[in-house]
């Protein structure tokens, strides 16, 4: 599905265009369940609500926009999911994360298309989103559960926000690794491309592997 390569202009194609709408897809519908998700949580949020177009809208579209966060998150497993395996090299990053926070970065192994802690991100999310799914679909529709399995309604109003609560957490350090700490990677998911600056630093051995495919093809 991706369509990485050198461009004529000398960049470095990311993310395709059907890339870039799945993972917006997966974006915009994020921010809006995380938002209603707050409001309902706790009484000092539920302004939010209030602001997204009342509290009633809020509670009728947060399930039906979670589906479609669900789906574009199966959409990125189809895209991505090959791309995401642990290697060695990743096991060898972890080791060394020591060296990557203190910014040494001759020390850091390099990175393929995606390095460790996007792999992480990545896993992470698509399990939080299955527990959400999961759970969400119990507290959808609590009046099909039998009494007899009213303890799956227990759990899932405990797994229901600690999933949520993970995956903000996986929110705000990518928010903040792709638009603040990584510079030029926000354009990658909007533009599409990086410059080869940007792919000889952050993701070395994917940027050598375009190399060799653009000189076999020549
Ligand atoms: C709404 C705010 C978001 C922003 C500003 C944002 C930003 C970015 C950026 C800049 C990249 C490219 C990183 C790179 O290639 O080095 C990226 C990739 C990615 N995004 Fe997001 N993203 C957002 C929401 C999400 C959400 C909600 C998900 C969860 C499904 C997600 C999942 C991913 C994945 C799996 C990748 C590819 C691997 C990675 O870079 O982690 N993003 N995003």
């Amino acid at each position: 599905m991706s369509a990485t390569a050198i461009l004529a202009n000398g960049r470095v194609l990311r993310y395709s265009f059907h890339e870039r709408l799945v993972h917006w897809l997966a974006g915009f519908s994020y921010v809006y369940l995380l938002l209603t998700g707050l409001a309902f949580w706790s009484p000092w949020l539920f302004w939010i609500a209030v602001v997204l177009g009342g509290p009633t809208a809020s509670r009728e579209l947060h399930p039906w926009v979670g589906l479609i966060f669900v789906f574009a998150t199966l959409l990125m497993y189809r895209m991505w999911s090959r791309q995401m395996h642990e290697t060695e090299s990743d096991k060898e990053f972890w080791r060394a994360l020591g060296h990557y926070v203190r910014n040494e970065d001759e020390l850091v192994p390099s990175a393929d298309r995606f390095n460790a802690g996007q792999k992480l991100l990545f896993w992470g999310f698509l399990w939080c989103g299955i527990l959400l799914l999961l759970s969400g679909l119990i507290l959808w529709f609590p009046h099909l559960i039998p009494w007899s399995l009213r303890y799956l309604r227990y759990i899932a109003v405990i797994v229901h926000p600690a999933a949520a609560l993970l995956t903000i957490g996986l929110f705000i350090i990518h928010v903040y690794m792709g638009t603040a700490m990584e510079r030029g990677a926000f354009g990658s998911v909007i533009r599409g491309d990086v410059s080869t600056g940007w792919a000889k630093r952050y993701h070395r051995v994917w940027y050598e592997h375009l190399l060799r495919d653009a000189a076999a093809r020549k």
